[in-house]
């Protein structure tokens, strides 16, 4: 079955309302475009799951900050198009802002509790638009499954409540990082780096992954463990470091006192590089 593109949401009702009375089961993987090997990841594990697979492509200016990259953000339709043809995709979802945000738009989902933690501190009000600009999309395509990458851990963690707690009949399926083979998550926004930025950029996961192997040796101080990241981010001085932090990987909570890291941790940083801000994050000790 060849992509059909659709802009109009009423389109896209009709579309989904075919499917369903044919009883077929829909995944949903929304993106931002300028796709690469993540978002296909994700369409490669939703194709798994379910009859017909539904990508929104949506720069959401809800969830960028007055200063950040909005304009700036890489803008691909026709190479995206080609890409989830490749990839078996059934319909792209390719709504105008218009029709996202009528005139008069004044309600939102909010998480209080972990928007204002780790990237949320830094990036107020972005869960927010995340969850409403999600919350818009299920209503919009109503699929039975929705898949997310991990490269956005927070992001994930959000959603994922946020699905609980407003009883969204919508599974949603976490999906591991891909990366460039030298360890740099692929993200849209590296292709705003220079290409000398583009080579310092991997150092980050290089630091992620000394704290992997240092805790396998035994180290179990948060801070230690952070300070060994900075470190050897601090190695490279284009980086500016935001923020770098181990949680528990089930709700994001701060480990304390002198028990260390004794649950199954993440290790989350933000750093700018040049004008582009980059996140990571790697899942470590036991599961
Ligand atoms: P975007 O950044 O385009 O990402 C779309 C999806 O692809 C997200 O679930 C993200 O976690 C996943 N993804 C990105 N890079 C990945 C990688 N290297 N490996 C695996 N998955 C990866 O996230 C958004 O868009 C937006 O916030 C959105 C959820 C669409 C709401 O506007």
């Amino acid at each position: 079955m060849p992509l059909s593109t659709i802009i109009a949401p009423m389109d896209l009702r009709a579309q989904i309302l075919e499917w369903r009375l044919e009883r077929k089961k829909i995944a949903f993987v929304p993106t931002m475009g300028a796709l690469h090997m993540g978002h296909i990841s994700l369409v490669e594990a939703a194709r798994k799951q379910a009859d017909r697979v539904v990508v929104s492509i949506f720069v959401n200016p809800m969830q960028f900050g007055p200063k950040e990259d909005f304009g700036n953000y890489p803008r691909m339709l026709a190479q995206d198009i080609a890409k989830l043809e490749a990839a078996g995709v059934d319909a792209l979802f390719a709504p105008i802002a218009a029709d996202i945000y009528p005139e008069g738009f004044q309600t939102f989902v909010s998480n209080n509790a972990i928007n204002n933690i780790l990237d949320g501190r830094s990036r107020p009000g972005h869960f927010d638009g995340v969850l409403t600009v999600v919350s818009k999309l299920f209503n919009l395509v109503q699929p039975d499954c929705a898949f997310f990458g991990k490269k956005d851990y927070q992001q994930l963690k959000v959603i994922s409540n946020m699905v609980r707690d407003l009883s969204f009949p919508i599974e949603i399926v976490g999906c591991d990082t891909m990366r460039e083979e030298d360890g740099l998550a692929m993200s849209s926004r590296n292709l705003r780096l220079t290409p000398a930025e583009r080579q310092l950029a991997p150092k980050i996961y290089q630091g992620l992954s000394l704290i992997a192997e240092a805790y396998k040796a035994g180290e179990r101080d948060f801070i230690k463990l952070t300070d060994l990241f900075k470190e050897e981010l601090a190695q490279v001085q284009e980086f500016r470091l935001d923020s770098i932090d181990i949680r528990t990987q089930d709700r994001l909570a701060a480990f304390e006192g002198d028990g260390g890291v004794d649950k199954p941790a993440v290790a989350l940083v933000a750093a700018h590089l040049g004008s582009v801000r980059l996140i990571d994050n790697l899942e470590f000790g036991a599961q």
